[in-house]
Parts: C-alpha cells; structure tokens; sequence
C-alpha cells in the first residue's frame, strides 16, 4: 500500500517580543494537529514600560536555536522529519521578522524542503483552525496588542476588512490601563484577574461608538475615562471591572452586528485578546458558532505560522520564493469592502 503521509510543518513567528517555534502535523485528509508549540517570551522589555525593537531583534537571534530545538523535542522529532517550514515574514518589526525569516529560509535550503512566508495575522486566524473545523466563509475577529481588525473571509484566502480600530488596538488599552493601574504587564492577564475583584458599576464607562451603522472600534476614549478615574481616586479593582466590561461589549455587539450583515454564522476570535475569560463568555452567548483558539495559541506563537503554512499547502497555494521579504507595513484584506 502507498498511503499518502502526514506532513510535519515547521511555524516561527519572531514578529514582536517573543520567539515562538511550533511543529504541526497536517493530515492527507486536511485534518491539523499541533505537535510542538514552544515560545520565549522576552522580558527585557518590561524595564523600558513598551518593547524596544533592537532588544527584541538581538533576544531572537540569542534564543531561536533553544527554542527550535526545545519544539522538535516537544513533538519528538529530529530535524530531518520535517517537510516544510513556515515563518512569519510581515507585519511587525522589521529587525525581529528578519530574525525568523531568515532562520526560516535557512532551514528550509538546507533541509531542501518548501518554504512559505506566512502573514502574522493569518497565522493568528489559523490557529482556531486546531481547534475546530474551519471552512469560509466565516468572521474573523483579530484582537490582539497590535490590532483590533474584522474580516469577512467569504472564500478560503480571501479577506475583506469590515472594521478596526480607528485608535488603540483593544490589547494596547488593556496594557495602558493596567499600568496606569499599577497591575503589572502583560495587562490584559492582570486586568482580566483584577476585575473578578472589583465592582464594575463603581466607575463609569461609556460603552464606545454606541449608534454607529459601520463596524469600527474605538478604545482611546476608555482610556482616558479611565485616566480619569485614576485620578479621583477610583480602586485598580473597579476600573478593571468597568474598563473589560465596556471593552468585552464593545467587541462583542459590533462583532454581532458584523456577522448579521454579512450573514456568517461562524466567528473566529483570536490574538492575544481572545485568551481573555469573560470575552469568551459573552461571545457564548451570542448564539453564533465561535470559534477560540486552544490554550497556548491566543498570544504570539509559531503553532500558528505551522497552521498557516498546512492552509497554504491543503489550498495548494505554491511555495514561497527564497527571495520574499519582511514587510513592517502588511495589510491583510485582499478585497475591499463592498460600498
Ligand atoms: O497576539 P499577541 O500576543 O501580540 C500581538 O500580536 O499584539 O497579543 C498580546 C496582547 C497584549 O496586549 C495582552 O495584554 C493581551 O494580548 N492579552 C489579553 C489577555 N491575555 C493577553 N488581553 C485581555 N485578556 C487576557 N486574558
Ligand atoms: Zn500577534
């Protein structure tokens, strides 16, 4: 007998402050399994309050060879099984892309297998695919520290953008609140663990860009209210509470109202943001299929390129020139919106 064999997919993401190597095994079938998932997150960062690019792109170089190995390791591999490698060629910055990039090109001559430049937000869509069957056409909900971004994906590979932020991305407000908080950083973890303890009444916050047709977000208004708040005196605990209230409402109502309008009933949330607990809870009750990415494949990690490289060989997408380049600057949308 000549069964076909599985494919084991290399993913690296070095797009911002962590170094993330994972190993996915895609099945002749199309099915998807995560082998490895390993990530470094640098926190050389954390003394400078936002992450310093140079640091970043130095901390990758010094850890991605531990990292890949730590992975093969996790999934029981040598170097040699691998059939492919995926990494992350854009956005980001552009000293830490070049970092996996190159490493991954590398990899790639010598192993001589294909390669594929994955695009970071594709990667973070793809990582619900290991979790739940994922076929267009769908939402996609990226929430991340770097963006708040949803897109209609009509047809497999293709992306229309129906709304973002028109100021912080959702996860940057979660950091700069916290820290103006004094909860510590990552925000996000620290805000949603405050906010169990606080009383989300306590302080006001105006739920954003209430009445508006289109699907935009909104988060530097929270900001400020809650800066504000901080001021007069308000417990960490309470604009916790009131802060992920509003933020969860928000992205949750106009996400509804996004997948009425384009008439999709499944809904991927995913980006750091999506980690958040009482986020999964209201989009559970909204009645639509969504679909989270599983524990470890929310925030920054290479599983997820590893998934988008297994969606560009199922959809038989040729591989990547050896000669693709790291973009600072990526749209995703390959179709804009209908007016
Ligand atoms: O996807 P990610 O690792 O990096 C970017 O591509 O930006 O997302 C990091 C962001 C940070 O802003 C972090 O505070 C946020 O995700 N985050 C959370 C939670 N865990 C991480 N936000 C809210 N609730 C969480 N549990
Ligand atoms: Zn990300």
């Amino acid at each position: 007998m000549n069964a076909t064999p599985a494919k084991l997919i290399l993913g690296i993401d070095t797009s911002c402050d962590d170094t993330g190597v994972g190993v996915v095994e895609l099945s002749p079938d199309g099915r998807v399994h995560v082998r490895a998932n390993r990530v470094w997150s640098q926190t050389v960062h954390a003394q400078y309050g936002g992450v310093m690019p140079e640091l970043a792109s130095r901390e990758h170089v010094e850890r991605i060879d531990q990292i890949m190995g730590d992975a093969l390791t996790e999934a029981g591999l040598r170097v040699t099984d691998l059939d492919a490698v995926a990494a992350t060629s854009g956005p980001g910055l552009m000293g830490a892309l070049l970092v996996g990039l190159m490493y991954g090109k590398g990899l790639s001559q010598a192993l001589d297998v294909p390669f594929y430049a994955a695009h970071h937000l594709e990667g973070h869509i793809f990582a619900a695919a290991a979790e739940a069957e994922l076929h267009a056409p769908y939402l996609a909900l990226v929430v991340s520290g770097g963006h708040t971004h949803l897109f209609d994906v009509p047809r497999e590979g293709e992306y229309v953008l129906v709304g973002a932020t028109r100021d912080d991305a959702a996860g940057e407000a979660f950091d700069k609140i916290a820290r103006l908080a004094g909860l510590g950083y990552p925000g996000g973890p620290a805000i949603s663990e405050a906010a169990q303890r606080g009383n989300p009444d306590a302080v006001p916050f105006k739920e954003p860009l209430q009445g508006q047709k289109g699907f935009e977000f909104s988060f530097s208004g929270l900001k400020t209210a809650a800066l504000l708040a901080h001021r007069a005196g308000a417990r960490p605990e309470d604009l916790a509470a009131g802060f992920e209230r509003a933020a969860v409402r928000t992205l949750v109502k106009t996400t509804v109202r996004a997948a009425q309008a384009c008439g999709r009933q499944t809904v991927v949330v995913s980006g750091g943001v999506a980690a958040n607990r009482a986020l999964r809870e209201a989009f559970g009750q909204t009645g639509l299929r969504v679909v989270f990415p599983g524990k470890g494949l929310n925030t920054d990690n290479g599983a997820m390129i590893a998934l988008a490289g297994a969606a560009a060989i199922t959809a038989g997408r040729p591989a990547s020139r050896l000669d693709a380049g790291a973009t600072a600057y990526a749209p995703l949308a390959t179709t804009p919106p209908a007016s």
